[in-house]
């Protein structure tokens, strides 16, 4: 197993050259131009090795063939289907690609790109003895070099390269999957602090609330940059500039704030039902503080933040405390 898993991570490489080299040919002139137009330098697509998977429908496979790869290990690769009556056809099919390393910058798959508007936007490499997507984060290999004290969480591969290329070094992203205690416990390798930086949509919203009680149990400080009014981090700073994104960087809020503002939003404050739904929601979420002085500053900060009255809403937590 693993010679197996050797021979993936080799296959894996030769492939990632493979689509780079198409890339930099007269061949990849559209999807250079595909990198460029979106704001990447020649520096950072040499950096991420990115690369073009071209327009034929078996080269990749005749050049893996010429390599000397036989049909079922390329199979197994998952850059290769074969079928029995329409033969072998390349996984990646006139997309851009994006290499996938594991933390010691070892190629373990690849994320493909459409060009423009076609569906579906991304297609990505079958899960594989060497490659899992619920314990690898894109980025890593270069984010775990950072010096900073934290690291940027995104969710996207271009919003991973477009951080990193504006000085953002230490941005990783899970891989279009959710978050797992997987991912989290891997960070944990190299940070106690981490910022998600998430899409702005309800999708990037949602990700983000599931995501934090994960990282927090992997013993993470969690906080939550604002990404508004741009929809992600690589359009954020193409609109603003890197300085701007600093600045929510120092803005990002305590994740506890971040989940009590999306809670707030779902109800309206103006109906006193709802209201009332809103203290209780938030009592129990206070609840889940167990040391009593850290669920005080909370309950403080929470009465402050909210224009609610502190010892009403002390009288809802200990209430419901004292219920369970
Ligand atoms: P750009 O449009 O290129 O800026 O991509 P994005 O990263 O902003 O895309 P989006 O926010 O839609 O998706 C975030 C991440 O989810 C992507 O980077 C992919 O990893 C993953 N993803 C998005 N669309 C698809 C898809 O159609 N299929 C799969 N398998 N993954 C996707
Ligand atoms: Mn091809
Ligand atoms: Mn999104
Ligand atoms: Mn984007
Ligand atoms: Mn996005």
């Amino acid at each position: 197993q693993s010679d197996m898993r050797a021979r993936l991570l080799e296959v894996n490489k030769q492939a990632a050259k493979y689509f780079y080299y198409q890339l930099i040919s007269p061949r990849g002139q559209a999807a250079h131009d595909y990198l460029v137009q979106r704001g990447l330098t020649e520096e950072t697509i040499k950096q991420f090795g990115l690369g073009y998977s071209n327009k034929y429908s078996d080269d990749l496979y005749k050049y893996l063939k010429g390599q000397g790869y036989e049909d079922e290990f390329l199979k197994t690769s998952g850059l290769v289907t074969i079928d029995e009556r329409k033969g072998a056809t390349d996984k990646f099919w006139n997309r851009v690609m994006f290499p996938i390393m594991d933390a010691n910058h070892r190629v373990i798959g690849f994320g493909g790109r459409v060009m423009g508007d076609g569906m579906p936007k991304y297609v990505n490499s079958p899960e594989t003895l060497i490659f899992d997507k619920s314990r690898n984060l894109y980025g890593l290999n270069f984010a775990r070099a950072s010096r900073k004290q934290y690291l940027l969480i995104c969710e996207g591969y271009m919003d991973v390269i477009a951080l990193h290329q504006a000085g953002f070094t230490n941005a990783v992203a899970a891989l279009g999957t959710a978050f797992t205690i997987f991912h989290a416990n891997l960070l944990k390798r190299y940070t106690n602090e981490v910022l998600l930086t998430f899409d702005s949509d309800s999708a990037g919203t949602q990700a983000a609330l599931r995501a934090i009680p994960i990282l927090k149990e992997a013993g993470l400080t969690v906080k939550v940059i604002n990404m508004k009014p741009y929809k992600d981090p690589d359009e954020f700073i193409k609109a603003l500039g890197a300085e701007e994104y600093a600045k929510r960087i120092a803005e990002a809020r305590n994740s506890f704030f971040f989940e009590i503002d999306v809670l707030q939003s779902e109800y309206d404050m103006a109906d006193p039902e709802q209201k009332t739904k809103f203290f209780h929601e938030t009592a129990k979420k206070l609840l889940g503080f167990t040391e009593e002085l850290e669920r005080n500053f909370y309950l403080d900060a929470v009465a402050k933040n909210y224009q609610i009255d502190v010892e009403q809403l002390r009288k809802v937590v200990n209430k419901l405390g004292s219920q369970i």
